[in-house]
């Protein structure tokens, strides 16, 4: 959570940094501020979003070609302009923005009364900027060493970038748990918390690692030391592969329904080169290497977060299902503290969109602690979850912007409908003729996607007039579309606010038929042929409570079509895969329903991509 942005070089900075604040904005959008350097260093911040910034700024002095913007996701402090960044230290020589939360913020704070420092915000940054600034002035120090002092005494996680007025031709970054990337240009640098704000100037980056350094300035370019003062000798330069056209909304309105309609297009590419019906084959590069180890593993223990997790339960029923290997899905925010037992026979896989969700993370670290393989399935290239992991496969979904998670979510479950299969077959646990029927299927996924999306799009649209009032909605599936239900539910409470459950369907009626009225939405995902008659079941039990029924059915159910209110027809398919194809309904009414009530689809209250804190 929260964007950090800064640019050194000989072009203006101001236009730099709003451009990547709004590229980053999916980070957090509380408040944004940028600091210039021109001379004088100036600082302008507002609550609420870039373009409240940049109203705000109008035609004040934005000239500098060094400077560092910030986009909010608040932790310490209100949403307000006052704790928004950048923060000045005491003498507004310095100027910090920061990516993440010092835990000892408080012990530090009270240290720093007593060398006569007062605070102006609520914020744990300010403690730090200030930390930075009683060093460097102690020991007379350049900025790069009182940072790097300065860290060595905090706990907790930061991306931070730091400029010193008295030092105009340089500007240095640290990281512990927060990411960073480091652009290199012809002549300028630039750093963000991702690639984004960076990929139209140049595809040459470095990630930076967790207690590592970058010094960026004009005479001696880029230099990268530990927090032990050692050099690292030659950072890793990458080249990305990331295109414009990938980070802009392309006609749409929203990103999110840009990222709805891309979906054929991602499936395939998640499959591209790991599957071919003409050959009959699936295979996954990263498992290569480990095939054995996780052919054999006890248990596969799966650690994620939000959709992510969601998508870990359907590999639960895969793994299970096709593989017959054990599987434990967790919180990975519950499995970190709850003394989990773990061993060397384990396999723990992290899913993560965005690769940097610290209890994910945190999570793997542990595991890693406890001597279990990990394996990573992450989208973004590069990320801390990919890189701290043994192993692991990208879903090559492409930037996923919009703050609800959607075509990530179908790239994850393609990857892991993919691992599943591969690991079947590897022990013999499904028939050859069984094995190419889903290799068959899976490749005809992309394109029965395609027409789930066109053909329900105007009938879910009806469906959303007539849900858009509602306050509480019930998603309802079984087997491999109880998954489904949990993430539509929590599609429609991200982004459109109404309160919605997903529960089992036969669960119903342990607790949820209390709701049931002619009020409450109930939406079931029928879509799965083995649990059919036992969810018609659990349709009339609705029914005869005067609930109003929405129905996501395969094409020709007609019997559903005798008791629904209304019905969502889309393509069949075998069904471990129904998941991949019954989600797009979910996600096409929670985007009408969100925007039918005029809510901010992109970036919901509240809500962040990618929290990179507890
Ligand atoms: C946040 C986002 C969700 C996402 C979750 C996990 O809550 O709003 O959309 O599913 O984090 O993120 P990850 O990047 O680890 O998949």
């Amino acid at each position: 959570m929260c964007g950090i942005v800064g640019y050194i070089g000989n072009r203006q900075a101001y236009p730099i940094l709003i451009k990547g604040l709004r590229r980053l904005e999916y980070r957090g959008y509380d408040s944004a501020g940028v600091a210039l350097l021109n001379g004088a260093l100036n600082v302008y911040k507002k609550k609420g979003k870039v373009n409240d910034l940049v109203n705000f700024i109008g035609d004040k002095n934005i000239k500098g070609n060094l400077g560092i913007g910030h986009t909010r996701w608040a932790t310490h402090g209100a949403p307000d302009d006052i704790n928004a960044h950048p923060h000045f230290s005491g003498s507004e020589r310095l100027v910090i923005i920061h990516n993440g939360i010092i835990e000892n913020y408080a012990t530090i704070k009270s240290w720093l009364e007593t060398k006569g420092h007062t605070f102006t915000s609520e914020t744990d940054t300010e403690v730090l900027i200030c930390l930075i600034e009683q060093i460097q002035k102690e020991g007379d120090l350049p900025i790069e060493d009182a940072v790097r002092i300065a860290l060595t005494k905090v706990v907790g996680a930061y991306a931070i970038v730091v400029i010193d007025r008295l030092d105009p031709n340089k500007m240095v970054a640290a990281r512990k748990s927060s990411p960073l990337v480091v652009g290199i240009g012809e002549e300028e640098f630039f750093v963000a918390s991702d690639a984004t704000p960076i990929v139209e100037y140049t595809n040459q980056v470095v990630y930076l690692d967790d207690n590592e350094i970058a010094i960026v300035s004009r005479e001696n370019g880029l230099k990268v030391v530990n927090i032990q003062n050692e050099e690292v000798k030659i950072p890793i330069v990458h080249e990305i592969d990331m295109k414009i056209e990938a980070i802009e909304k392309g006609g749409y309105e929203y990103f999110m329904h840009k990222e709805i309609y891309e979906q054929p297009k991602t499936i395939d590419d998640c499959m591209r080169g790991r599957l071919s019906v003409q050959e009959g084959w699936a295979r996954l590069g990263g498992l290569a290497q480990y095939k054995n180890k996780i052919c054999n593993a006890d248990r596969i223990i799966i650690v994620a977060c939000g959709t992510s997790w969601h998508a870990g339960l359907i590999a639960e029923y895969l793994i299970e299902d096709l593989a017959r290997i054990p599987v434990e899905v967790e919180y990975a925010s519950e499995f970190r503290y709850r003394n989990p037992i773990i061993s060397e026979r384990d396999v723990v896989l992290a899913i993560s969109q965005s690769g940097e969700t610290a209890d994910t993370l945190a999570a793997l670290e542990l595991a890693k602690k406890m001597g279990a393989l990990t394996y990573g399935i992450c989208n973004v290239v590069g990320s801390s979850i990919a890189r701290a992991t043994d192993a692991g496969s990208y879903i090559h979904a492409g930037p996923e912007i919009g703050v609800a998670s959607t075509k990530a979510f179908t790239g994850q479950v393609t990857l892991l409908s993919l691992m599943a299969l591969v690991l079947a077959n590897e022990r013999g646990t499904i028939s050859s003729t069984q094995y190419q029927e889903y290799i068959t299927e899976l490749g005809q996924i992309p394109e029965k996607v395609n027409k789930a999306l066109t053909s329900s799009d105007d009938e879910i649209r009806i469906i959303s007039e007539k849900m858009k009032n509602a306050d509480n909605a019930l998603y309802l599936g079984r087997g491999y579309n109880f998954p489904v239900a949990l993430e539509g539910a929590l599609k429609l409470k991200e982004i459109s606010y109404i309160h919605a459950e997903g529960y089992p369907a036969a669960e119903m009626k342990h607790g949820p038929i209390a709701l049931i009225d002619e009020n409450m939405p109930v939406v079931v995902i029928a879509t799965n042929p083995s649990a059919h008659e036992k969810i018609m079941s659990n349709v009339q039990e609705v029914k005869a409570r005067k609930g109003v029924v929405i129905a996501v059915v395969n094409e020709g159910d007609s019997e559903m079509k005798k008791i629904a209110d209304y019905i969502i027809e889309i393509p069949s398919t075998l069904e471990p895969f129904t998941p991949l194809i019954s989600v797009i309904p979910m996600q096409l009414l929670s985007y009408h329903i969100a925007v039918m009530r005029g809510c901010n689809v992109d970036q919901p209250r509240n809500l962040a991509k990618s929290v990179t804190v507890e």
